[in-house]
Order: C-alpha cells, then structure tokens, then sequence
C-alpha cells in the first residue's frame, strides 16, 4: 500500500517542533488520567503496556487536551482508533520497559490524509529519535532479520521491511551513544533529523512519515503519550 493523497501530505510536512502548551497542573491531569484508565494490552514482546486516552473519565481534560492541539495543529482529526462505540481516542499512552525498535506509524489506510504525531512525555529521561527518512507506505517496522522479514502483518499490525537501507554506514559515536539495541546494520543510510530529549512539559509536533524509534536510555521505565492526528 502507498498513501494516494501523498502530494497533500507532502505539502503539510515541516520540520519538528518542540511547544509547550500544558501547564503543569494539566500535565498532572494527564498523568491521572492515565492511572485511572482501564489497561488495555501488554505487548509481551516490545515489552510495552498501552492504555488508549479513551473519552469522558475527565470531560474538562478532554476538551482542553483536544482545544490545546488545535491551536498549534490547526483542524485536524484524531486517528488513533476508536472505542467500542465509535469514539475517537485522543491518544495511547505508552510505558515501555525496553526501547521501542525502529518504525514508522504511518497508519493502515491509504485514503487518510496522514498529518502530525503528537508526543508529549510524561516520565522525564529518555529520548526519540527521528530520522530524516520518510515512508509512504504502511505502518511499517524496520528491520534486517530474515525471520523477521517473513512476517506476514494482521490487520492492523505493522508491515516488516529492509526498503529503509541505503550505503552509508551509519555513525559509530551516535549508535554507541543512543542506539545500542539496534542492529548498526539496520540503520545503513540512515541520517539523524532530531534527537528529542524528553523533558515534561514539553510536547514534540513531528510529521507521521518520518522514520523513527526510541533511544536505548531508559531508566527502568518510560512513559509518554502519544496521539496520531489526519486532516
Ligand atoms: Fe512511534
């Protein structure tokens, strides 16, 4: 699959942001919000738990959190799936244990206008890294195994590919730094964009195209939100 509106997406990309638009007080409703919610899958395997921001468990939040990405997003529409009775989500919740591999969530649907990813941290030490690489295919996630490579995705499960590789190797220093759990192969012309130091407080705007994954810097735990918006 390749997105079909890819021109539109195109022209909505820009480089990533760093805002700041949740005082301290809605940064703690958030963090409450994410206690109260029921759990909703452990990913055995990413060693991940996700709880989806599901709505009406705080009314006031919702609006403000919906409002709040408005005004730096402009319109837009969530795309983070929906709930039972077809409400959107305003975003997953993920707490992970190991660093996230390398991916891309660029979505399942090739009609969607896919537009911003939203993160906001909610545990203060780790980080995201973006690479300049694009993709306009399927959420996909990136890899060199050959098993792995052989996976066959169900609905709504990531793609698996190798079509991220180029010739350059890639930066000893910054691998040895930042991306230890990850194959130095498996990231062959690859070139950083942004390195997002979390920092509570802060919220990053980045484009859902770019090729990106977690940073091997977790202290015991990391845990952010994250919502996927479309025009
Ligand atoms: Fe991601």
């Amino acid at each position: 699959m390749k997105h079909i509106h890819l021109d539109k997406i195109k022209s909505l990309e820009s480089a990533p942001r760093k805002v700041n638009i949740f005082s301290e007080k809605e940064i703690k409703m958030i963090q409450e919000l994410y206690h109260s919610l029921p759990e909703r899958t452990f990913n055995k395997k990413q060693n991940v738990k996700k709880k989806a921001w599901v709505q009406n468990y705080n009314k006031e939040l919702d609006k403000i959190y919906f409002n709040k990405l408005k005004d730096v997003l402009g319109e837009y529409k969530m795309d983070s799936l929906k709930s039972e009775n077809g409400e959107d989500y305003y975003g997953l919740f993920h707490e992970s244990f190991s660093p996230l591999p390398l991916h891309v969530d660029s979505g399942f649907d090739e009609n969607a206008i896919i537009y911003k990813q939203v993160i906001t941290p909610l545990s203060p030490i780790g980080d995201t890294i973006f690479f300049k690489k694009r993709w306009y295919g399927r959420s996909t996630t990136f890899t060199i195994d050959k098993n792995e490579l052989e996976f066959k995705p169900k609905p709504g499960q990531n793609d698996r590919s190798s079509a991220h590789l180029g010739d350059t190797e890639f930066d000893k220093e910054t691998h040895q730094k930042y991306l230890k759990h990850i194959d130095i192969n498996n990231l062959k012309g690859l070139e950083i964009e942004m390195i997002y130091n979390w920092k509570v407080g802060d919220t990053l705007i980045v484009d859902r195209t770019h090729i990106h994954c977690a940073s091997s810097r977790i202290n015991h735990k990391k845990l952010g939100l994250t919502t996927f918006t479309k025009k």
